[in-house]
């Protein structure tokens, strides 16, 4: 792989060692890839802090020990320096505030914090999300990033227009101290084009729809790239969320176009350009009805966990969730957590709307969510959610029986201790 003179004074050291291991795992990253050079970037969102207990005993050798192994695989201690370009933590496995509650060990809970001090002196940025994006990083058309999550890649690519592939802890914190990324995959334009025409025959509008249509869409082209055509309404923010986490869950979607919303593709011939669709695919009332009910993994109707907030809320949907509680009383069986960043949580609370949900009965988490975390209340059997990729994910991860619905079937869930939520 070609690397430039400034590349190759990294990888000899003359900005000390992290940097060249940096370079190194870049080097050999990109050889195993078939890259044939590095691209300059100045957004990196990766995992860098120390959150889980496997992480502990390196932890226990200090932080420089944690990036050196984690983020840059280097068998030695190297000392981190400040990073190089714009990086950001994504979602982490303990929520600062109410880590009692998620029933972490406190020893683990200082960790956390103590891991973030080491890394905001280094220059990352503490996001603590799963949707950057929400909170301040928004790349531009055609600006090449260095992501990690399959949900933030997928809106990344496809809603903003921006480069990435689905990177992992090494290549971003090598990518974090460098400014460098293999230059292959979703970084090259040739490889932005339509692979499958999806037809929709029927209307596609509120949010459980878009997860539901994405769920489906994974599920049939992998790892491809579709094309829809035929939508009858302009999604928004949360829409295209739901819908890019649902279609990277089930299948491994990392990019998509919807022509006249999406920016690469004004027209559906723009969006195949050179290329030919492979397969055209329709959408209709029966695939819905398929779709929707292979979320469905539960038959027990009696709920004991209703998880709002994957991916993260945005503050539409914190508002959402105050009004639909206003009022109501959540079931005494019953725990509510909704999961919002940290900085959307600290509008919420200006706006009154974590004090409705928490007057309610709910709960507002940050910084994590159970996928990630593993962490649930205490003896959970049958949990709801509106998110189609925690309906996958969730009762697969911690063996709980999951349902999936609208908002507004998991609220009524959550009040009244029983899944009334129906097909259609
Ligand atoms: Fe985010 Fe966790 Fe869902 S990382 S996308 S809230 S599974």
């Amino acid at each position: 792989m070609h690397l430039t003179d400034y590349e190759k004074s990294l990888l000899n050291g003359d900005q000390g060692p992290a940097k060249a291991r940096a370079m190194d795992l870049l080097q050999r990253y990109g050889e195993a890839l078939g890259a044939e050079r590095l691209v300059e970037t100045a957004n990196v969102a990766g995992a860098f802090n120390a959150s889980t207990p496997s992480v502990a005993p390196i932890a226990a050798k200090g932080f420089d020990r944690v990036f050196s192994e984690l983020n840059l695989d280097s068998d030695d201690t190297v000392d981190i320096p400040h990073m190089a370009v714009p990086t950001c933590q994504l979602i982490t496995g303990i929520d600062n505030d109410n880590w009692e509650l998620q029933g972490v060990d406190p020893e683990l809970a200082r960790m956390q914090r103590e891991s973030e001090k080491f890394l905001g002196k280094r220059g990352v940025n503490l996001m603590a999300t799963c949707t950057p994006y929400q909170v301040g990083n928004v790349p531009v058309l055609g600006e090449h990033c260095a992501w990690m999550e399959s949900s933030a890649v997928i809106y990344c690519n496809s809603v903003l227009g921006a480069r990435t592939n689905v990177e992992g802890k090494e290549s971003t914190g090598a990518a974090a101290l460098t400014g460098r990324i293999p230059y292959w995959g979703y970084h090259l334009p040739e490889n932005r084009f339509g692979s499958h025409l999806i037809e929709l025959d029927i209307e596609v509008d509120d949010m459980a729809d878009w997860g539901v249509l994405g769920y489906f869409i994974g599920g049939e082209v992998e790892e491809n790239i579709p094309v829809l055509n035929g939508i009858s309404h302009q999604p928004n923010l949360v829409k295209l969320k739901h819908f890019g986490a649902a279609a990277a869950s089930s299948g491994g979607v990392e990019m998509y176009h919807i022509p006249g919303v999406t920016p690469e593709a004004r027209s559906v011939a723009e969006a195949f350009g050179p290329k030919r669709s492979l397969r055209t695919i329709r959408y209709g009332a029966r695939e819905r009805l398929a779709t929707y009910e292979r979320l469905q993994n539960a038959t027990d109707r009696k709920v004991d966990f209703i998880m709002l907030g994957c991916p993260h809320a945005s503050i539409e949907q914190m508002a959402l969730i105050a009004h639909m509680l206003e009022g109501k009383r959540i079931h005494a069986d019953v725990a509510l957590w909704v999961h919002t960043p940290r900085a959307i949580r600290q509008i919420a609370e200006r706006s009154g709307y974590c004090e409705i949900i928490e007057a309610a009965g709910g709960v507002v988490m940050s910084d994590t969510c159970p996928a990630i975390s593993r962490r649930m209340p205490p003896g959970v059997r049958v949990i709801a959610t509106d998110s189609a990729k925690q309906a996958h994910y969730l009762p697969a991860i911690t063996k709980v029986q999951g349902w999936f619905g609208t908002v507004s079937d998991c609220i009524n869930a959550a009040v009244t201790g029983q899944w009334q939520g129906v097909a259609g």
